[in-house]
C-alpha cells in the first residue's frame, strides 16, 4: 500500500455515473502534461475514480494518476449480482476506493456501519478507503455539523483505518453540485475539528468536496488544513481539471 501521509496534496476526481469510452479518449489525451510532471515529484497523489465499466480501460491508460473505486461491495465475494468486490478492484490496479459518498448514504441508504464494511473490505485488500462525510443544511443550520460528523467519523471508519492508510473527505451534502460552498474559514474550522478534536482520528489526511472549480481550488487547497479535494463536476471538464490542477 502507498504511505498516504507522504503526499503533500491529494486530488481526487469522482466522475460519479457520467463518461463514455470518447469521453476517457478525449480527456486522457487532454490531460495536461504538467500534471505529470507535478505528479513526478511524488508528493502530489492524483486519483481518478471512474464508473466501473470504464476503470479497466482506464487503468491501462493512465500514466502517473493512481486510479480509484466509487464504491465496492459489502461482501468480499459470491453470490452478490450486480456488486464489485473490493479485491476485483485491486486486482485491475485501483489503489483507492470513495467509501459512503452522501449520494450513496442518501439514495442507496448505506448506513455508517456498512460504510465501516466497506473501508475494513478496502483495507484488507491493500485499497486505501477515502470515507465521506458531510452534513445536510439543516443540520448545519441547526449547528449540529461537528456533532454529526463525529459520529458519523466514529461509526463509519474501523479499528484498521490510521491516518496512513485511510483518507476522510469532508463533503457537505448542502456544497455537493450546488454551486455553494462553506466559507474558507468554516472549512479550515471542520478540518481542524476532524484533526485535532475527534479522539482517535487526530492528523488524518482530510479533502474538501463540493462546488470545487478552477474559482475557488486555489484558495481552498492553500489552507494549512486541507490536504486535498475531491471533485465531482468539475473533474469532468479536462480544461477546468488541468486548471485546478496546476495549482
Ligand atoms: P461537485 O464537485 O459536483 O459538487 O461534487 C462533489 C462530490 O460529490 C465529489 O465526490
Amino acid at each position: 500500500m502507498l504511505e498516504i501521509q507522504k503526499f503533500t496534496k491529494i486530488i481526487a476526481a469522482n466522475w460519479k455515473m457520467n463518461g463514455s469510452i470518447n469521453f476517457i479518449n478525449n480527456f486522457l489525451n487532454d490531460l495536461d502534461d504538467l500534471t505529470f510532471e507535478n505528479i513526478n515529484d511524488q508528493s502530489i497523489c492524483i486519483i481518478i475514480c471512474p464508473p466501473f465499466t470504464y476503470s479497466y480501460l482506464i487503468a491501462n491508460k493512465l500514466k502517473n494518476c493512481y486510479l480509484g473505486g466509487q464504491n465496492c461491495s459489502l461482501f468480499l465475494e459470491g453470490a452478490y449480482t450486480g456488486d464489485v468486490s473490493a479485491s476485483m478492484l485491486y486486482d485491475i490496479g485501483c489503489q483507492f476506493c470513495i467509501v459512503g459518498h452522501s449520494e450513496r448514504r442518501t439514495i442507496f441508504n448505506e448506513t455508517n456501519n456498512e460504510v465501516s464494511i466497506k473501508a475494513t473490505n478496502s483495507l484488507k485488500k491493500n485499497i486505501h478507503p477515502i470515507i465521506c462525510v458531510g452534513e445536510t443544511l439543516q443540520q448545519k443550520n441547526d449547528n449540529r455539523t461537528k456533532e454529526v460528523l463525529s459520529k458519523q467519523i466514529r461509526e463509519s471508519m474501523n479499528d484498521d483505518s490510521n491516518n496512513d492508510n485511510t483518507i476522510i473527505a469532508y463533503e457537505p451534502i448542502w456544497a455537493i453540485g450546488s454551486g455553494l460552498t462553506p466559507s474558507l474559514d468554516e472549512i479550515e474550522d471542520i478540518h481542524n475539528f476532524i484533526k485535532n478534536e475527534i479522539q482517535g482520528y487526530e492528523n488524518y489526511k482530510i479533502l474538501y468536496g463540493g462546488s470545487v472549480k478552477s474559482a475557488n481550488s486555489k484558495g481552498i487547497l492553500n489552507l494549512d488544513s486541507v490536504d486535498g479535494l475531491l471533485i465531482g463536476g468539475a473533474s469532468l471538464n479536462v480544461d477546468e481539471f488541468n486548471k485546478i490542477l496546476s495549482f
